[in-house]
């Protein structure tokens, strides 16, 4: 099976009341641990690659490294361009074999935005491919985009609604309450999703699927464990994987997670440092590293994305 679209994945995730994991990707050890857990799992997949992912593995690695494993677990897998900041990234990456891209105009005002998005989905639907687009700023650090917490604002379900008519996008990332990175609330705050507001877009927008950024949690164990082991992160906490459960019964369709994986693979390699002094073979370390990934990769698809045996 060749690369797929998310248009079938979505479908079916929106009827059976799951959501697919979209997981950040850099290089091989992480595509491996996510696609074995995904493979033993049964579940489809969305690969993503950020513009600091192409600057830091090159295009052309990230998207053979991901038709391998294509190959090697006949997964349904859509390669997806996360958070793309213009009309060119978009292009380079629908001419360079992505089937999914997302244009992120969120930093613009509506209409700017649903110009950039409509010009976007004219291209790559042309080209088989689909478009996500963004609606409502999320609070926290990506590459390109750092938005503080006075700044994020929930989504209108009534722009929801006109920008999804007038733009074409086939799936819409929205701000209910998640945000990026791994220092997203302090502990002691109880962050909730809006359930209110995806409520209020599904039934304005019945059957169109919705996208969730920011929806690491932060396990404390992993916070802990860096620290144990000769970190320093301060002590945060995420969205409770509970809400997140509750939203992929919903519209969500689409749940992106990277620092989660970013948290397992740092704390494995600082405890496995800590543990061998002497071992210098990368091969001793990545490999503990991605067995880390795979597990928490694992966790998601079982406990919070009800995505397995959907492939
Ligand atoms: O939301 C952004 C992702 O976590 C990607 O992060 O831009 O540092 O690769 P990055
Ligand atoms: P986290 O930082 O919560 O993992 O979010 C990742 C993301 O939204 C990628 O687009
Ligand atoms: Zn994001």
């Amino acid at each position: 099976m060749p690369l797929v679209t998310t248009t079938e994945m979505f479908k079916k995730a929106y009827e059976g009341g799951y959501a697919i994991g979209a997981f950040n990707v850099n290089n091989m050890e992480i595509i491996q641990g996510i696609t074995e857990a995904a493979q033993e799992l049964n579940a489809p997949l969305i690969l993503q690659v950020s513009a600091g992912a192409r600057k830091y593995a090159n295009h052309t690695y990230l998207t053979k490294l991901v038709e391998a494993a294509v190959i090697e677990t006949g997964l349904p897998i859509a390669l997806h361009l996360d958070h793309g900041a213009d009309f060119d990234i978009c292009k380079s990456c629908i001419d360079g074999g992505f089937t999914s891209v997302m244009i992120d105009g969120s930093k613009y005002d509506f209409y700017d935005n649903i110009e950039l998005t409509k010009k976007v989905v004219e291209y790559a639907h042309a080209n088989g491919v689909v478009v996500e687009g963004e609606l409502g700023k999320l609070a926290g650090i990506e590459d390109d985009v750092n938005v503080s917490a006075e700044d994020s604002a929930y989504t209108n379900p009534a722009e929801v609604e006109e920008f999804v008519t007038k733009t074409g996008v086939d799936s819409l990332a929205i701000a209910i309450g998640t945000s990026h990175g791994a220092y997203k609330f302090k502990p002691g705050q109880d962050p909730k999703i809006r359930i209110d507001i995806l409520e209020e877009v599904e039934k304005r927008l019945p059957g169109f699927p919705i996208v969730l950024h920011g929806a690491s949690s932060v396990p404390q164990e992993f916070v802990k464990l860096i620290n144990q082991y000769g970190g320093n992160m301060p002590n945060a906490i995420g969205i409770p994987e509970s809400e997140l459960r509750k939203a992929a019964e919903k519209a969500v369709c689409k749940i992106n997670i990277d620092s989660d994986l970013r948290l397992a693979m740092t704390a494995s390699i600082r405890q496995h440092f800590t543990e061998h002094p002497d071992h210098f073979d990368p091969r001793q370390y990545l490999s503990p590293a991605r067995d880390a990934i795979k597990a928490m990769v694992a966790h998601k698809i079982k406990d919070v994305l009800g995505c397995d045996g959907k492939a």
